[in-house]
């Protein structure tokens, strides 16, 4: 199965980038010190997918999500939404910053794909 090499030296804090692997979207995203403090300071027990957010990321200030709606399939748009993360237009599911779930008929969170950083700034997805 093809795994892709990601450079993210590039990306700009705040900044979300778009790569496809296997097909589908990836969502890479640079998040700032609120968006991790956001994703955070969440009561677990609220979620409809409870997934804490530290058990999401390899590092706190990347997040890796394969940017497909978890209800029919569609793909959210960045920094959009009720809670700063995403929102898919299809429906009206609004996710978190850490990818997560938390308003409209989505089940579950957005999915995050295997990956590893075969360097500092450099992801493996695969
Ligand atoms: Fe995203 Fe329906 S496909 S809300």
């Amino acid at each position: 199965m093809a795994s892709l090499e990601v450079d993210i030296s590039k990306l700009s804090m705040g900044e979300c980038i778009t790569v496809k692997w296997r097909g589908k979207p990836v969502f890479i995203r640079s998040r700032t010190e609120d968006e991790i403090a956001e994703a955070a300071d969440v009561n677990l027990a609220e979620l409809r997918d409870p997934e804490n957010d530290l058990d999401r990321v390899q590092k706190p200030e990347t997040l890796v999500v394969l940017g497909v709606c978890t209800h029919l399939g569609c793909v959210p748009i960045n920094k959009a939404g009720d809670y700063n993360g995403w929102f898919c237009p299809c429906h009206g599911s609004h996710y978190d910053t850490s990818g997560r779930i938390r308003k409209g008929p989505a089940p579950l969170n957005m999915e995050v794909p295997p990956y590893s950083f075969i360097e500092e700034e450099k992801l493996l997805i695969g």
